[in-house]
């Protein structure tokens, strides 16, 4: 028997299908125990360095909801309105559906899953997060015996292509931003990214899939890497941390935060050793420890071979639904979420300051770990010299914090804003 395949796009991810699929027809056919074919396309335009063959194509999309012939179609067009217009028409019409939008599934996920479970078609989507990691089957198995309690990822090439850049090579944010665009790791309009919205839908996804609830995209917490300067950087590392952006799912008492923001991870932990556009999740479970995927994140083949491993998957009759929705989501507010703080404070260099800092924030029942006045890095003007106090603190409820902060923030000697930069070490 043969499948026939119908490819919405013709861009990045759909060209490495198109090389993978050709470059493996036997393998393919073999796990399958069918003939897999690509018999449409449908994209705005033909590229002129693909070659299609027999291949029919058009660029209208709805030639790939028309065709009868077409047993499963694979999407890959990206962004929100187009994508959900066709992949709800064919799972309506009962036809299974690949994709790699995770915009699109951070959206209508819930709407188009549960379409796709009342016609019994498979919505398959390896390739929506972690690009080449096989995240998303690793969490549809949702370990029954280990008891997911907590997930962590960089799942954001390109902010930690820039957060590496600035580590190792000293670069401010919008040298390592720059030059991540030159090399085509990051859009010409970087906000998604470094905006962090990009890892918010990707977690709202993975948190879903973990503890079983609807995909929720606007309870995720959200702050990008934009604010974050070289000292940040520097005094971390003096610290033992290095700044990653972070994802992160966390599941106690049936609430659950998710947030996603830049984060000093201890060096020792293996996210801090991900560097570059690679991605990493860790997952933490009750019975079996810390389980950890690393891997490309992105880039034509190894997301494509995320998409092939659906469609081997779907033709050998081996998918299954997702469970996702099978619960409500309480979601915990980013005040009521406790963590230790990097705090980086500007003072007036005059005796008493320090004091009244270490005060302040015992008032409010804030342990301070670790303090340092960086006299080396004095700001001298002509009546006042200026000094960064940097702190680490235990572990302090957010909303406690924030109201030491405003308080420090009134003193005469403080500069405002203070920087506040939350810790995390899960694992
Ligand atoms: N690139 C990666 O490494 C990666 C990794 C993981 C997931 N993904 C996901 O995979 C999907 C595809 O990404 P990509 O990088 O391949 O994108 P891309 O290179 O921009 O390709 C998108 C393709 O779809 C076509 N297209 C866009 N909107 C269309 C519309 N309304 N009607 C018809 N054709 C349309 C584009 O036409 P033109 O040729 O005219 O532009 C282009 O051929 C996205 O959802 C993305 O988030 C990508």
């Amino acid at each position: 028997m043969s499948i026939n395949v119908g490819i919405a796009g013709l861009g990045v991810v759909a060209q490495g299908l198109l090389d993978l699929a050709k470059a493996n027809t036997v393998q393919l056919d073999e796990i399958t125990g069918d003939t897999v074919r690509v018999s449409r396309v449908a994209s705005r335009r033909l590229r002129d360095e693909v070659e299609l063959g027999s291949t029919a194509f058009s660029t209208d999309l709805n030639d790939l909801i028309s065709d009868n012939d077409l047993d499963l179609v694979i999407e890959l067009i990206g962004g929100t309105d187009a994508a959900y217009d066709l992949i709800k028409s064919c799972l309506n019409q009962g036809r299974g559906v690949i994709t790699a939008n995770k915009a699109v599934l951070a959206t209508h996920g819930n709407e188009l899953l549960a379409i796709a479970r009342e016609r019994n078609v498979p919505l398959a989507f390896e390739a929506a997060v972690a690009g080449g990691i096989p995240i998303i089957a690793a969490l549809k198995t949702r370990f029954p015996a280990n008891n997911i309690q907590w997930l962590t990822g960089i799942i954001n090439g390109t902010c930690n292509y820039i957060l590496t850049a600035m580590s190792e090579e000293g670069v401010a944010f919008e040298d390592a931003l720059r030059t991540a665009q030159e090399l085509g790791y990051a859009e010409a309009d970087p906000t998604f990214d470094v905006g962090g919205m990009d890892a918010a839908q990707k977690l709202a996804i993975l948190v879903a899939l973990a503890f079983d609830v609807p995909i929720e995209i606007d309870e995720v917490y959200c702050e990008g890497i934009e604010d974050i300067t070289i000292d940040d950087i520097r005094h971390a590392d003096e610290f033992g941390y290095s700044i990653k952006h972070l994802a992160i799912g966390r599941q106690d008492d049936d609430v659950i935060e998710m947030r996603v923001h830049p984060a000093l991870v201890p060096k020792e932990n293996l996210l801090a050793k991900v560097n570059g556009v690679e991605n990493a999740v860790q997952l933490g479970t009750a019975n079996t420890g810390v389980l950890r995927f690393t891997g490309p994140g992105a880039g034509g083949h190894a997301t494509a071979s995320s998409v092939i491993a659906d469609l081997t998957n779907i033709a050998s009759g081996l998918y299954r639904h997702p469970g996702i929705g099978g619960s409500e989501l309480n979601a915990r507010s980013i005040g009521d979420v406790a963590s230790p703080f990097f705090l980086s404070i500007a003072a007036t260099d005059r005796p008493g300051v320090i004091a009244s800092i270490g005060e302040t924030l015992a008032r409010h029942g804030i342990s301070i770990a670790s303090m340092v006045q960086k006299q080396e890095e004095v700001v001298r003007s002509v009546d006042t010299a200026v000094i960064p106090v940097v702190i680490l603190t235990n572990s302090v409820v957010e909303r406690e914090l924030d109201q030491s902060l405003k308080e420090l923030e009134s003193l005469a000697d403080i500069a405002s804003p203070i920087k506040k930069i939350r810790v995390v070490d899960f694992a």
